[in-house]
């Protein structure tokens, strides 16, 4: 059965489909298009697995959908991958009206939701995510970009896709690695904002990791409606969104300092947290026994529980250029309990070094 979620944005809102076989199923994705052409931007790893799938359905309901494959890797977020993308519509004459269609996780969908904001001046696109973490992150709400060697992210827009479809069938493909990195984000909701969704994670874990459908049903619904209603709220991160980077402040500094693609975001992302919650425990804020109920969380998960050791001058350095420094000065998300998080200056650059220093590899 698909569910469907919308994100509400006035006339910029969209929905989100989540089911079984959806790819298949052009009828959701006909009514979204301008024109009766599209592109679809993917990878070699997905391309052989699902491009015909979708560019078949398309063409039965006269749709012609032209590929671009990319190399894989978040290593080839670049300038120069982009610029494949824009050859590509170039060559083949898209106009205004054509609609970009990525097809994979958060790289695809990061990549190509940018390159539609900028092919001459911005293009519809639809986002079609097939990893756990882009099914309930980073396929809703319209971050798009490309990374910088000297940070992750740094080059960017947002822009809003016209709909979000999750077919769950996706998943059955995905490297175990590759679930475990979905659920660190999906942990996250759990952490930042729904506490009781953090209690259904822990009691529903083991059904995830086989991958039952009704519990990725339930994780990628109940993440999406969390991700859907901070991002109506504030689209373009003044307060709340920023709310959704926990661990992101130093999981981006483990991905730019390791070099792109040697940890996976959601290993970074877990790592970060860890650090995160440390600290907010420093802070006489989580207790102990919180920090270590986090902790097993994450460890069921397959996921890392500590960072690698760049040393804390390292990661000061690199937390430098955080889309969340104000003024030179650098804030952190941490939590006040599970269930609540707060964007905060509250922590001395001595209590960040030990935080960090206690959840390395080293100490
Ligand atoms: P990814 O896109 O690199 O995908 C992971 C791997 O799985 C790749 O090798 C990919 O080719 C492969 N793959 C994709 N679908 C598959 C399938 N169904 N079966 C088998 N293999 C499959 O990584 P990701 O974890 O999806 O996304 C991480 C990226 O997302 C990072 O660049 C991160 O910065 C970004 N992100 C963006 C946001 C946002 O709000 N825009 C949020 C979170 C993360
Ligand atoms: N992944 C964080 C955000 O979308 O704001």
């Amino acid at each position: 059965m698909m569910q469907t979620l919308n994100v509400a944005l006035g006339e910029r809102s969209y929905p989100i489909h989540i089911g079984c076989g959806l790819l298949a199923d052009a009828a959701l994705i006909a009514p979204h298009l301008k024109q009766k052409k599209a592109v679809v931007v993917t990878n070699t790893t997905v391309a052989p697995l699902y491009l015909e799938t979708l560019t078949g359905a398309l063409a039965r309901s006269g749709v012609a959908a032209q590929p671009v494959v990319l190399p894989d890797g978040e290593q080839y977020k670049t300038w120069e991958t982009l610029n494949l993308i824009f050859a590509a519509l170039l060559g083949s004459h898209c106009e205004r009206g054509t609609t970009l269609i990525a097809l994979g996780g958060g790289v695809i969908g990061d990549m190509g939701g940018f390159a539609a904001a900028c092919y001459q001046r911005g293009m519809p696109f639809i986002q079609i995510p097939t990893t756990l973490l882009s099914q309930v992150d980073s396929s809703v709400g319209g971050k798009t970009a490309i990374n910088h060697p000297l940070g992750k992210n740094m080059i960017g827009a947002f822009y809003q896709p016209r709909l979000v479809l999750a077919d769950l069938s996706t998943l059955d493909t995905l490297a175990e690695r590759e679930l475990a990195a979905g659920l660190a984000e999906v942990i996250k909701y759990g952490l930042i904002r729904d506490p009781d969704f953090f209690v259904w994670l822990e009691n529903n874990l083991a059904a995830l990791l086989a991958r039952d459908k009704a519990a990725l049903a339930t994780a990628v619904a109940r993440s999406c409606a969390n991700k859907a209603e901070v991002v109506a709220a504030d689209e373009r991160e003044t307060g709340e969104r920023a709310l959704l980077n926990l661990g992101h402040t130093f999981g981006h500094a483990i991905e730019t300092g390791l070099g792109y693609g040697e940890w996976l975001h959601g290993e970074a992302v877990a790592a970060g947290t860890l650090i995160a919650a440390e600290l907010s425990a420093r802070l006489g804020w989580l207790m102990a026994g919180d920090v270590q109920r986090i902790e097993r969380l994450f460890v069921r998960a397959g996921l890392p529980v500590q960072a690698p050791a760049l040393g804390a001058a390292r990661y000061l350095e690199l937390m430098r250029h955080d889309k969340k420094v104000q003024d030179g000065q650098l804030r952190l998300v941490l939590l006040e309990r599970i269930g609540r998080a707060v964007v905060t200056d509250a922590a001395s650059t001595a209590d960040i070094e030990a935080a960090i220093e206690a959840r390395c590899r080293c100490a």
